[in-house]
């Protein structure tokens, strides 16, 4: 593996789940890997699980690791080429790049979509320039459009869960205050996509996520239809996509949220959510707090998402 940006990084989602619940059973077995090998971690923004869980990774191959933040003891950072820097941003990400780059074996980005341009977002505007002038491998810790490293531990989890061949997933829309991007359900649609699991995206009108990605996925508007036998229920918010209303939100209906009312639609569901959540908006106290609910395990596969591509990567260095 070069890169590890989305679904199209990965020869098989089949195999890569498999061999990463191969790598749980036993996760110091090569923890000689990645001896002199230095992954630089860079974030534009704020993280707890991905910067634990893929420091944590790499560590567990035996990696250095470093990390930046960019926004706190870093230079601001210029994103665009061609601006007369005479504002608050002394360097260019053109010069940090290559110079980050020469400290490190392997990059990982963390680079939200910042809701200015559609078209900058999904062109990954930021990211893209690492891949294009760092010459070194590069991992989205989630970038604009998509966080292919939570998607794969979310169908790690999904793997270790079911009780048969094809669980019915959904995933459904639900209320939060905040304009949020879409790049985790987007990578949820693109990976449930490439497995033959009986997936379904619910949401109000209004939210219909990229047609790239949605593909050839179901999606029913009336939450309760979407719920009614499903074996995992995948809560997640995100704002608009389409047109004008681009990163804006169109809804807080707290009739979204899901309750334990909501989950008693379904096959007895796992609850899952890649958190940070805000309790009582997205999911009620009582159903995160369930037997059913699996967002800690889920988080914990973060570690072997993040270990298995890392390793990946490392060997073909
Ligand atoms: N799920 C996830 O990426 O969490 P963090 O934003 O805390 O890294």
């Amino acid at each position: 593996m070069r890169n590890f940006l989305s679904v199209n990084d990965v020869e098989s989602v089949e195999s890569i789940v498999k061999e990463a619940l191969e790598l749980k059973k036993d996760r110091y077995k090569f923890c000689e890997l990645g001896r002199n090998k230095t992954l630089m971690m860079i974030f534009f923004n704020s993280s707890l699980r991905t910067r634990l869980s893929t420091q944590k990774a790499a560590m567990n191959l035996g990696m250095n690791v470093m990390v930046l933040d960019v926004n706190a003891g870093a230079w601001k950072l210029e994103t665009e080429r061609g601006v007369i820097m005479d504002g608050d941003k002394p360097e260019h990400l053109l010069e940090a790049i290559p110079v980050m780059a020469s400290y490190c074996d392997v990059i990982a980005v963390r680079a939200f979509a910042n809701f200015e341009s559609k078209e900058d977002d999904y062109s990954e505007k930021i990211i893209s320039q690492f891949v294009k002038h760092s010459g070194k491998p590069v991992i989205s810790m989630e970038a604009a459009t998509r966080h292919p490293l939570q998607s794969l531990a979310d169908l790690i989890t999904i793997e270790e869960y079911k009780d048969k061949p094809k669980p019915k997933v959904v995933m459904t829309w639900a209320p939060h205050p905040r304009a949020l991007p879409q790049a985790v359900p987007n990578s949820f649609v693109e990976w449930l996509n490439a497995t033959d699991y009986d997936f379904v995206i619910t949401h109000p009108k209004g939210y219909d996520l990229a047609p790239e990605f949605v593909g050839d996925a179901r999606v029913e508007y009336d939450q309760d239809v979407a719920l009614e036998g499903a074996d995992f229920v995948y809560a997640k918010n995100w704002s608009a996509y389409e047109g004008d209303n681009y990163g804006k939100v169109l809804s807080t209906d707290m009739s979204w949220s899901v309750t334990s009312e909501k989950m008693a639609l379904t096959n007895n569901a796992y609850f899952m959510h890649c958190l940070p959540v805000r309790r009582n908006m997205i999911v009620s106290d009582d159903v995160i707090e369930s037997d059913r609910s699996i967002v800690i395990p889920e988080a914990a596969n973060r570690e072997i998402s993040a270990q298995i591509v890392l390793k990946k990567i490392v060997e073909n260095l």
